[in-house]
């Protein structure tokens, strides 16, 4: 559980330095590998609305410039609602680096609440696979 409570600790971190300038919706995500490393990533607002990114989004970044290797376990916390799940569009994305069994855990209160696999927050997405065979 050690590294759960340091994929926590991450996550609240992360939320800490993310930009909701406008909507006042602080997140954070961290994703954790086979190899025990963290990536983390809070939420970024621009004035251009619909330019700025997810806190998902902001953690796979630096997990993919990282070169993380397989990730095991992805923690999602928002400040100001119990259980935040992650959008559909970055379900997509988590879904195109993580595999089926990882495990997203979604938080209140500071604590992991619920535990899911990405197969059960996302089935029959999108499979790019078709793009690259
Ligand atoms: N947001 C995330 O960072 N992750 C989610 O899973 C849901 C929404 C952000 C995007 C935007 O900056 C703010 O929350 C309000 O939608």
């Amino acid at each position: 559980m050690a590294d759960l409570d340091a994929l926590l600790a991450a996550a609240i971190d992360a939320m800490g330095k993310s930009r909701p300038t406008y909507s006042q919706f602080p997140v954070g995500a961290a994703i954790l590998t086979e190899d025990g490393r963290i990536f983390s990533g809070g939420n970024i607002e621009v004035a251009s609305y619909p330019e700025g990114w997810c806190a998902e989004t902001t953690a796979l970044s630096h997990y993919v410039m990282g070169q993380g290797d397989t990730i095991t376990d992805i923690c999602v916390i928002a400040e100001r609602l119990p259980r935040c799940t992650p959008c559909g569009g970055c379900r997509q994305r988590l879904a195109e680096f993580a595999p089926p069994d990882a495990r997203l855990h979604l938080c209140a209160d500071g604590a992991i609440v619920k535990t899911l696999t990405m197969a059960e927050i996302f089935p029959l997405g999108f499979d790019g696979d078709v793009l690259t065979g």
